[in-house]
């Protein structure tokens, strides 16, 4: 396992759409792995694999929560319901936070690190996470959906909420 580094603001690649995987092997593994390590060591909840660089469709997320970290492979959005206004943030984007609504419960299909088919379902901060890092896929960012003039810089010790 290795930390990556984390792309940040500014980088062109963070506005590419990332590629569906086709083969999880040993290398993809990998891959999540770092992913998992380089979100622990900036004390994020989730992170995409376009942010340390890679297009590829992959995403981790770890809620402290007690659960084992999720590792999701082409994960896709499939159903959603409500709306929650949250603050958040972004691994890319250090020490910001802006209002965004998110959907309240999410229902997200995708292919575990082994390729086999799971459905996930998530409420509140899972299903921010959720959207969030599949937004990333896309090259989509939380500041382009944020609530004009709600942007925050916020000290380092308080970064647990990095998407
Ligand atoms: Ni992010």
């Amino acid at each position: 396992m290795a930390i990556r580094e984390i792309r940040k603001d500014g980088d062109e690649i963070l506005r590419k759409k990332s590629r569906e995987v086709e083969t999880i092997d040993d290398r993809i593994r990998e891959l999540l792995d770092d992913m998992l390590e380089t979100m622990h060591a900036s004390n994020g909840v989730g992170i995409s694999a376009v942010q340390v660089g890679i297009l590829k469709r992959l995403v981790v997320i770890d809620l402290y929560d007690g659960n084992k970290p999720l590792k999701l492979v082409n994960p896709v959005i499939v159903k959603q319901k409500g709306e929650q206004e949250v603050e958040e943030g972004c691994l890319s984007f250090p020490n910001q936070f802006a209002k965004v609504i998110r959907p309240m419960e999410v229902t997200v299909k995708a292919l575990d690190e082994n390729g086999k088919k799971i459905t996930v379902k998530g409420k509140e901060l899972l299903a921010q996470a959720l959207a969030h890092e599949i937004d990333h896929l896309d090259g989509k960012l939380f500041i382009d959906i944020m609530e004009p003039g709600t942007m925050q810089y916020i000290e380092p010790e308080n970064t647990s909420s990095n998407n």
